[in-house]
């Protein structure tokens, strides 16, 4: 087992936009975000990702992007992002940056240079194809909602855009555009952050474009992934992106590579693997299929044991991963696995976090979930932001659903829940601004917020930190960060238990994931955490999550 460094952290999500303001403009900043870097301390968070503050004209909040080399003036400017890294340094945290290069804005300077000029050389740097007599070159759907192509003013000239149509997908295939990407990547990466968030990395190699899918809903176009994502040969581009960047530092790269198949994991993160770790995507979308949110699945508790195993066993075969529950692009994790509301408690948010959080890799906490903030409820889609959420919601009701029915299916996937404003108090705005936040608040903060919940001893957030100290400590850190995973055999699908093991130690990690008392072996003297107060013998509570220590 090789100990890079990067193995060792205990990561930290920021949405800045929703971070903490602090100049009173109700969105959130860079300098706010060194405001609360002793907040990391006390929750001893040794890695932050930061969502994207590069200048962009914000359409999908930032993954946008219009230029690299500059910090969007809402969040501040590049000696404030100096400063950040500086002040975070002093406290042994370390910086990690999302690096959106699959797509820029179209507001980028290539992308109007390419537009404007038909002979100019960054036409290249864009994937543009003819139309048919004004209509797209294929049926394939984008990700956020309408073709997958738009036409270029009235020359029946299309360009390619997965996501919204103001995010334009660059040509990964043309090497000057690559070159410039690099020293973009080696530029950020001399400014001393420690590595990058890698934004839809394995859809930058695209299939034929002269493929027509089978429509799959009442627009006629057909999901465009199996065309746009994970497509044979797209590592011989990962492979050329580390050596000319990541290879020359002693940096982390985390991807996000939604739908991997397993035999391909080794070109993220094997042996000769181009990555450090990749995010573990294989429960998040258990509840829908193919990531659109109307069309919902009866997932169950052996579905979710069975998957969950299996990806563990592979992926400690295979290398390293990125775990995580939460996310900006996903609902709180508490309304997802937990169906029933009134389960919705301390007990169950503790379980989920132990859970994944004693699992082989790298743990990453999303903002707001160390303090158990859980999805709103809107009536309106006019309460709601998001480009996805909006598109998802005219998709649903085009499909035949009612605008009620609409409502459901955004309310529980709506990127918003997870991009409301941090809840760090019970003042106005919950402590996140002087003014109006840029987006709705959510209405549990009374019960849900930072302030309270350090004072409280048996609150979320002390659980948190209870969790952190122990991956960290000298005591177990090492077996929980080294060793090795194995399934505990329970027959219980609602149990979901696991090893972790070296040759000084086993630990445990035992988890409740029901409602209902359940009858198992163990010894509470070997107990070294526990979300519940008291412990009896062979019985499990509801939600109860231990470690036991029994070696
Ligand atoms: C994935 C990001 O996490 C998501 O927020 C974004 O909308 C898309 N990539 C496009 O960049
Ligand atoms: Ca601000």
């Amino acid at each position: 087992m090789i100990k890079n460094w990067w193995k060792k952290e205990i990561a930290y999500q920021i949405y800045p936009k929703s971070f903490k303001d602090s100049n009173g403009d109700g969105i959130g900043d860079i300098k706010g975000i060194i405001s609360k870097l002793d907040y990391f301390k006390y929750l001893g968070i040794t890695l932050l990702w930061l969502g994207p503050v590069y200048k962009s004209p914000m359409i999908d909040n930032g993954y946008d992007i219009e230029d690299y080399y500059n910090i969007d003036p809402q969040f501040g400017t590049i000696e404030d992002m100096v400063e950040l890294i500086n002040e975070a340094k002093k406290r042994n945290i370390k910086i990690i940056m999302d690096l959106v290069i699959n797509h820029t804005s179209d507001k980028h300077i290539w992308f109007q240079e390419a537009i404007k000029d038909k002979n100019s050389k960054y036409r290249n740097y864009y994937i543009i194809r003819k139309g048919n007599n004004h209509k797209p070159p294929n049926n394939w759907r984008s990700l956020f909602g309408g073709s997958i192509w738009e036409e270029i003013g009235n020359t029946n000239e299309f360009y390619l855009h997965t996501f919204t149509k103001q995010q334009p997908d660059l040509n990964w295939e043309n090497q000057n555009m690559r070159e410039e990407i690099y020293a973009m990547i080696n530029w950020w990466l001399k400014k001393g952050i420690a590595g990058f968030r890698l934004d839809a990395i394995n859809c930058i190699k695209k299939t034929d474009f002269s493929k027509n899918g089978e429509p799959d809903a009442s627009d006629g176009m057909c999901n465009c992934l199996e065309y746009v994502r994970e497509i044979e040969g797209v590592e011989k581009y990962y492979q050329e992106l580390k050596e000319k960047t990541f290879n020359l530092y002693n940096c982390v790269t985390v991807t996000e590579a939604v739908g991997v198949d397993k035999n391909r994991w080794k070109h993220y993160v094997g042996k000769n693997g181009n990555f450090s770790m990749m995010f573990n995507f294989d429960t998040t979308y258990i509840d829908v299929i193919d990531e659109d949110w109307f069309r919902r699945t009866d997932w169950t508790k052996k579905e979710f044991k069975k998957i969950f195993m299996q990806s563990q066993n592979k992926m400690q075969r295979v290398g390293w991963q990125a775990t995580f529950i939460e996310n900006h692009d996903q609902p709180r994790a508490v309304n997802k696995y937990v169906i029933n509301p009134e389960e919705r408690n301390y007990y169950s948010k503790t379980m989920l976090a132990v859970m994944y959080f004693f699992l082989r890799g790298t743990p990453f906490i999303y903002q707001g979930q160390e303090i158990g903030i859980e999805n709103f409820k809107r009536n309106t889609i006019n309460d709601f932001d998001d480009v996805n959420t909006i598109s998802q919601y005219y998709r649903a009701i085009d499909e035949g659903y009612s605008k009620q029915e609409a409502i459901n299916f955004i309310n529980m996937r709506s990127r918003d829940n997870a991009r409301t404003p941090m809840q760090w108090s019970n003042e106005e705005n919950h402590g996140f601004s002087v003014s109006n936040p840029w987006i709705k608040l959510n209405e549990n903060c009374k019960q849900l917020n930072v302030e309270d919940q350090i004072k409280d001893k048996n609150s979320i957030l002390n659980f948190y930190r209870k969790l952190i100290d122990i991956r960290k400590n000298n005591i177990y850190g090492r077996t929980l960060i080294y060793g090795k995973f194995k399934q505990i055999q329970i027959d219980d699908d609602e149990i979901i238990a696991y090893s972790r093991y070296d040759k000084h130690q086993n630990l445990d990690i035992i988890c409740n994931f029901s409602n209902s008392k359940k009858e198992l072996e163990f010894n509470p003297k070997d107990i070294v955490l526990n979300n519940y107060e008291k412990t009896y013998t062979n019985i499990l509570m509801p939600y109860q999550a231990i470690v036991i220590k029994n070696n």
